[in-house]
């Protein structure tokens, strides 16, 4: 195959055939296209683009590229959640577990964050003795077994993803819709689903700053993922606030725990359990949206998904006395500050990236791709939009690493809220759900 004569038929913006992506992603998979060939094509469709069948045939291809989980057959229906991203989502941590208690097997292959926004498996770095990298037979086993497990991408899953997403990474072509979709629904479809919940994201702190990209980005995987044979759906969110009360890896572990005990904040468990619920929908397990979010409530009421949740820490060999000695601190930072409101009102404007750059910089994000992650810095206590507060009442607190850090951060996280007189009229968490 001649691969220049490929980018420039991208580069002038025609139309690559089905055989053409196969082969090319294929050849580059097996290092016979150099990175900078590669790269110089990731330009060319950052500007053309990739049509429906283009976007289809490369995200098949890229899926193609290793292995892909292949399940026996079982009457529990393989599903899973995505999340592009933001401060404080920690929806996939309590979810896994009652997804298991509803009746499903959950093979939940997550990432770590880059940036601001968190990832999963940086929260679960969090959790001694916890492991995330697990080979295929060993997911498999405990997807069986437990029901549900939440790990990495193994070495020999979707590897054109992973070394075309450093290339984007560094060649400024990220934020390319079809080379996005391609990248999400490749590494979701090599799971094997039945059925798939997305939850897009739009606001400060999400790749997708407006309602309208992220109504785009969800109708493109919606669209890509049916047709692929997955029951896919997805969710429009808003990111410009945290979700729930806590940010930073260990404080949204303990987070989600205490949503598994029925005391979570009531955006993140709207979330998790509109999530269980699309899903008992998607899998036709229920017969509709209003019937499974009762089921949903009525499994997380019943205590089952905590105790699954330790199951499935003992099975990726998490030290639960260790968890819980560390659960039932308070703070495990040496540092913690308060931030105080200067005025009495009620609280306007909690920004999700202001929070989430605060958190990054304290250690708790990576600047860089080998950054190390300081797990236990964070926020929590985090006042939401339309609460209350005095004068001199708390509108979050800091866990940091040393007192400097800490009052700066203090200091930061003062100008991501605003106070007004007036109420705010309360803005939806879900904004909109996309069904094709
Ligand atoms: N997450 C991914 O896995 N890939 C992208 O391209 C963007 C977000």
């Amino acid at each position: 195959m001649n691969f220049l004569s490929l980018i420039e038929a991208k580069r002038e913006g025609k139309t690559l055939t089905r055989g053409e992506i196969q082969n090319f992603i294929r050849e580059f998979t097996a290092g016979e296209i150099p990175d900078y060939q590669m790269a110089a094509m990731l330009m060319a469709v950052y500007f053309r683009g990739l049509d429906t069948a283009e976007t289809t045939a490369l995200t098949l291809a890229m899926r193609d590229s290793g292995d892909v989980l292949k399940f026996p057959r079982d009457e529990r229906p393989l599903v899973d959640k995505h999340s592009t991203g933001g401060i404080g989502d920690k929806v996939s941590l309590p979810l896994a577990p009652l997804l298991a208690c509803l009746g499903f097997r959950v093979p939940m292959i997550s990432g770590r964050g880059l940036g601001i926004t968190g990832g999963t498996l940086d929260k679960l770095d969090s959790i001694p003795g916890f492991q995330t990298q697990l080979p295929a037979a060993r997911i498999m086993a405990q997807v069986h077994k437990v029901g549900c497990v939440i790990c990495g991408q193994t070495d020999t899953m979707v590897p054109a993803d992973k070394r075309i997403y450093s290339l984007r990474d560094a060649t400024g072509t990220v934020p390319s819709l079809s080379l996005i979709v391609a990248s999400i629904l490749s590494k979701k479809l090599a799971e094997g689903l039945d059925a798939l919940i997305l939850d897009v994201k739009f606001g400060s702190a999400a790749f997708m700053q407006t309602k309208g990209a992220a109504r785009k980005l969800a109708k493109a995987m919606v669209a890509l993922g049916n047709e692929c044979g997955t029951r896919t759906r997805a969710m429009l969110t808003d990111m410009n606030t945290p979700l729930g009360r806590a940010a930073g890896n260990w404080l949204e572990v303990k987070e989600s725990v205490e949503c598994l005990a029925g005391k979570g904040p009531a955006d993140l468990l709207e979330l998790v359990l509109d999530s269980a619920a699309h899903l008992l929908v998607q899998t036709r397990s229920a017969k509709s949206f209003a019937a499974a979010r009762i089921l949903a409530e009525a499994c997380l009421d019943s205590g089952l998904p905590r105790q699954k949740w330790d199951e499935m820490l003992a099975a990726q060999g998490a030290d639960l006395n260790a968890f819980n000695r560390k659960l039932a601190q308070d703070s495990t930072t040496r540092f913690v500050a308060e931030v105080n409101a200067d005025k009495a009102g009620y609280v306007s404007k909690c920004d999700a990236r202001a929070m989430g750059e605060v958190i990054r910089d304290l250690g708790g994000g990576r600047i860089m791709k080998d950054s190390v992650i300081n797990y236990d810095v964070g926020v929590d206590r985090i006042a939401k939009p339309g609460e209350r507060v005095e004068k001199s009442g708390g509108l979050c607190r800091v866990h940091a690493a040393d007192p400097v850090r800490a009052g700066l951060a203090a200091a930061r996280l003062k100008t991501a809220f605003q106070i007004s007189a007036r109420r705010p009229p309360p803005e939806p968490r879900v904004l909109e759900i996309i069904l094709r």
